[in-house]
């Protein structure tokens, strides 16, 4: 029976206009869905739009559009930018969906009955660029303008009423959670962080607000509106019908094996959502990985900066699968990356049209020339061509390990070496030397078609649309990859015809 894995982005504010660190997060994600899916796994991969609270209000009001209406519209931006990054997610959530409504207003009654909930002010400092509050010592005054450290986002005063959640009376659990599930926060950096944040004290969370009303009403007081994280949080239950916990896709999906989130969001996802839910009496997730940046400069790319690269007007210039490709390698992943059209233009040069691209066009014309793209029955593999396959083999359960620690850094390396070792392994071999041995000449194909087969594997998860052509043309369709074929050394069919293809990448 396949085992499950469910697997999550955040829910993005919706903007009219998403950005490169939207775009990576997602394509992150579904990297570890894809190759979860090709291990066999029963994946869910869910994503969508966190659509309450102060800050969508103020956007809907600067745009003089009823905030509903503002929110169904970039909201199915991003929907959209979902099929333009070729995500292969199972759901697309919107907190302003009943299904949504219903299930936070659950966890709610149950932390309010539970007695985790009470009624007291709130006066301290808010971003609502942030939708976070602030204490004193996490602000600066800049210009006579006080803004948060972290993030650099303009706070304000609030005081107001507010309900307030015993976020203190977690301290000690969350420690103990935290290290009885040593690998709950990675990178470990992060980890270390937030074990400092919850050591050095935490205090009860504010998690109402009453002077506006964009938000999911408080059951027992429709004065106030729930604060938007304990709202949007939820969405990972309400994907999976939460509060039925009956239902499959909850008994099949929950606890989350993977939320994929940017490191400013660390602390809502390891410290409060981990809170909520103990106190709920429901089993936290199992990993949270915070990521870096991608910077513009040195600086966060973000809207309010202005600093946006558009992924779709990349894409549209280059490609999805070079953005792709270009994200996942060249951003060591767990740390920022500063990223600009200069290094995608030389990774594209140099990784995909030098190194896979060359390698596939090398090897299937030379297959055309020599054998008219068929497939010999006889192949008579050396000690060399035996010891070249058999690295997959070597390799397969540290690949593995590197998947399950998210460490997409050794995964992309391993890949690129075997490219490199497969062109030497070609030009060594020199086949158009040898065209007085069909045996070996054959041979020397056949073992070149099933590296590359095997490489293509790897990379699938990174680049599909173009892994799917090379495999198509081998006979392979999506529906059959599998992760484990990469050990088999005899998979491409003996006397079938491969297909021709096309240039994989243009050289710039
Ligand atoms: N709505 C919240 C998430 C709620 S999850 C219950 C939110 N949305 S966001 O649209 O601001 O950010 C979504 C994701 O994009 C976050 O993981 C964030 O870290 C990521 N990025 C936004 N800008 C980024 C970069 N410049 N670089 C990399 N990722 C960053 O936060």
């Amino acid at each position: 029976m396949a085992k499950n894995y469910y697997i999550t982005t955040p829910i993005y504010y919706p903007s009219a206009k998403p950005h490169m660190g939207h775009a990576y997060s997602s394509i992150i994600a579904d990297f570890f869905a894809r190759f979860k899916r090709i291990q066999g796994y029963n994946v869910f991969y869910l994503t969508g739009t966190d659509e309450h609270g102060q800050k969508i209000e103020r956007a809907a009001k600067e745009n003089n559009k009823d905030t509903l209406l503002f929110c169904n519209e970039i909201s199915q931006i991003f929907k959209d930018l979902t099929k333009k990054l070729n995500l292969s997610n199972n759901d697309f959530i919107r907190t302003t969906e009943d299904r949504h409504k219903k299930s936070a207003t659950n966890i709610w009654n149950i932390l309010e009955k539970k007695g985790e909930i009470y009624l007291s002010k709130y006066s301290g400092w808010y971003s609502v660029s942030d939708e976070a509050f602030y204490s004193e010592d996490e602000i600066e005054d800049i210009d006579g303008k006080k803004q948060s450290i972290s993030s650099g986002s303009p706070v304000e005063w609030v005081e107001e009423e507010s309900y307030f959640f015993k976020l203190s009376k977690w301290q000690e659990s969350l420690l103990k959670f935290y290290s009885e599930n040593e690998n709950f926060i990675l990178p470990i950096s992060r980890k270390n962080e937030v074990i400092s944040f919850v050591k050095s004290g935490l205090k009860d969370l504010s998690v109402s607000r009453k002077s506006f009303k964009w938000g999911i009403p408080v059951p027992s007081n429709s004065d106030h509106v729930m604060y938007v994280w304990l709202d949007a949080l939820t969405n990972y239950l309400s994907a999976l019908n939460y509060p039925n916990e009956n239902d499959k896709l909850y008994k099949d999906f929950w606890p989350a094996d993977l939320h994929i989130i940017g490191k400013d969001i660390l602390r809502f996802h390891a410290v409060y959502w981990p809170a909520f839910l103990l106190a709920a009496g429901i089993k936290p997730p199992k990993r949270v990985y915070g990521h870096g940046w991608i910077l513009s400069g040195d600086q966060k790319m973000s809207k309010s900066k202005g600093n946006i690269l558009d992924p779709l007007q990349i894409i549209q210039t280059y490609g999805l699968d070079p953005l792709r490709y270009y994200l996942i390698k060249e951003v060591s992943f767990g740390n920022d990356g500063n990223i600009s059209e200069e290094k995608l233009e030389n990774c594209i040069n140099s990784d995909l049209a030098n190194n896979y691209g060359n390698l596939c066009q090398r090897v299937i014309s030379f297959c055309e020339k020599n054998a008219n793209l068929k497939i010999s029955e006889s192949i008579n593999f050396t000690d060399n061509d035996k010891s070249i396959l058999s690295i997959y083999e070597k390799k397969f359960d540290e690949i593995l390990k590197f998947i399950d620690k998210q460490d997409i850094n050794s995964y992309i390396n391993f890949i690129v070496t075997q490219l490199f070792a497969a062109n030497k392994y070609f030009n060594d071999e020199a086949p158009w030397k040898k065209k007085s041995d069909e045996l070996r000449l054959n041979t020397i194909i056949y073992t070149s078609l099933e590296l590359i087969r095997k490489v293509t594997i790897l990379l699938y998860p990174i680049i599909p649309a173009t892994s799917l052509k090379v495999l198509k043309s081998f006979g392979i369709e999506e529906k059959d990859l599998k992760f484990e074929t990469i050990i088999d050394h005899n998979y491409i069919k003996k006397g079938s015809k491969i297909k021709k293809i096309g240039i994989l990448f243009k050289k710039i």
